[in-house]
């Protein structure tokens, strides 16, 4: 991507809006502190998004993979913009859909190689553990296409790293990466995606399919969620 930024940077103070404002699930009322970005903005700036990635890829054919879970909603509202603008406009980029779900995990090499029979995919990694990307279909599809990654978050941008490595060895022609948010950590140079919707302050978000635990991926505002939420949905083991 061009090195100008070309995304919205949410600063650390800025705490959106009061949830009083907007219709909450019942729910869910107690366990939120703020919206941070209503679900109409979220719908604005995606509709930028496919502009940009339509004028970036002209006429040529283009497989979106969803990370699911979280990535479903912005996977579906992407590509139905995308969709509007090949009806409208005179360049239009033949899609193809995929989904793929990543989990890291630590597991001892006796259990990596079960989950390797399982079709899953593994990278090492001894510091955060290891990768497992588990398609619908076979990996193999994604050779020589051009692939757009959709993803809701990247966070330390190790996952969405690993991912790469993975997907490379599927020698798809081009990967593109394409991230509703990203999280704003101190200090190092976080992983920065090729299509960027928001730039969020280090806090832990829910709604528009982004969970904690499962829950909250039925709430349609981006918002942050509570001490009471977290004591709340924490599973108890
Ligand atoms: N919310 C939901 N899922 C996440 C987050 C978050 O803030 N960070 C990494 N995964
Ligand atoms: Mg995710």
């Amino acid at each position: 991507m061009a090195s100008s930024q070309k995304y919205i940077v949410l600063e650390d103070d800025y705490t959106g809006y009061p949830l009083d404002m907007f219709c909450i699930p019942k729910h869910y009322e107690d366990s939120l502190e703020h919206v941070l970005i209503p679900a109409g903005l979220i719908n604005d700036r995606i509709e930028r998004l496919a502009r940009d990635i339509i004028q970036d890829f002209r006429n040529e054919a283009l497989t979106g993979l969803c990370v699911l879970k979280g990535g479903y909603k912005f996977f579906t509202d992407l590509l139905d913009k995308i969709k509007a603008l090949n009806r409208n406009s005179e360049e239009s980029v033949p899609l193809a859909v995929d989904f793929i779900r990543v989990k890291s995990y630590t597991v001892s090499s006796n259990e990596k190689r079960e989950l390797e029979c399982n079709g899953a995919h593994f990278i090492k990694d001894t510091t955060s553990g290891d990768l497992q990307v588990t398609g619908i279909d076979n990996l193999d599809h994604l050779t020589g296409k051009n692939v757009l990654i959709v993803e809701d978050i990247i966070d330390t941008g190790k996952t969405m790293k690993k991912l790469l490595e993975v997907l490379q060895k599927h020698n798809p022609k081009s990967i593109k990466v394409a991230s509703l948010l990203t999280k704003r950590r101190p200090g190092d140079g976080v992983y920065k995606p090729d299509y960027l919707g928001f730039e969020v302050p280090n806090k832990f978000v829910v709604g528009y399919a982004l969970d904690y635990n499962e829950y909250f991926r039925d709430l349609s505002h981006i918002c942050v969620i509570n001490q009471r939420g977290i004591e709340k949905y924490t599973s108890k083991k």
